[in-house]
């Protein structure tokens, strides 16, 4: 089997995080080799980037380089290692978090993303229009009222958590706008639903991929997920 690359995005709040651990769990239960990544971060030097991404005062543009800077390490030195391996590499956020926050969000131009992101993801030892992306982006779309909400009494927040609503909803419209150019990467879930139909709606489109066999549990019921 070849490795995948597999990422998870959508505004703070949206519920990412359990059901990425339940798919390691599960891709692991099914006999693969996981990497379990997040960025910014994933590498030493990705996650001293991301403390100064998450913590400093910065311009726009200084944070997509920031953001940039570490997505290469990341590549050059957990991702792409990995994906040789033939693992599921499942990560926390991508490059659509780029064009979502640092795009949609502070207003860097699409243009100069596009730029570092074909800078930063082609490989040098493939033919140059190939470019590292997810095979598959599973984007947890939450209205960001919902999202503020479930964030409201949550841990002490970052510079990205505390904005107001206004950014949210253009991050939001930036996560939909990158949805809508590459429908084919893009798994759309309804994350305002209960988590046990969040759960069974991504490991159904991953089995329709042929990424996860069917598991009926012992008592006749679907796959274990995250509760
Ligand atoms: P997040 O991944 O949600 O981690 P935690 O669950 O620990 O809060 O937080 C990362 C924050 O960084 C999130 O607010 C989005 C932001 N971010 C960017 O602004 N640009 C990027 O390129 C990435 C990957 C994340």
């Amino acid at each position: 089997m070849s490795g995948l690359f597999i990422s998870f995005e959508g505004i703070d709040g949206a519920g990412k995080t359990t059901h990425i651990e339940g798919l390691a769990q599960l891709f692991r239960a099914q006999g693969r080799a996981v990497t379990l990544t997040r960025e910014p971060g994933g590498t030493p030097l990705a996650e001293k980037l991301r403390q100064l991404l998450l913590s400093d005062d910065m311009d726009a543009l200084t944070e997509a380089l920031l953001a940039f800077a570490g997505r290469r390490d990341h590549l050059r030195k957990l991702v792409e290692p990995a994906l040789l391996r033939n693992e599921v590499v499942l990560c926390d956020r991508f490059t659509d978090a780029t064009f979502a926050y640092q795009g949609g969000g502070r207003g860097v131009e699409d243009g100069i993303l596009s730029f570092l992101e074909q800078t930063v993801q082609t490989r040098a030892d493939l033919p140059a229009a190939s470019m590292r992306q997810p095979d598959m982006t599973v984007w947890f779309d939450l209205p960001p009222e919902v999202a503020a909400q479930r964030l409201s009494g949550a841990r002490a927040p970052d510079r990205f958590e505390v904005q107001d609503a206004a950014f949210f909803r253009r991050v939001a419209n930036g996560y939909a706008r990158r949805a809508a150019q590459q429908p084919e990467r893009f798994f759309r879930v309804d994350a305002s639903q209960e988590r046990h139909r969040v759960w069974q709606q991504i490991t159904s489109a991953m089995i329709r991929k042929g990424w996860l066999a069917i598991m009926v549990a012992a008592n006749g019921g679907s796959v274990a997920g995250p509760n």
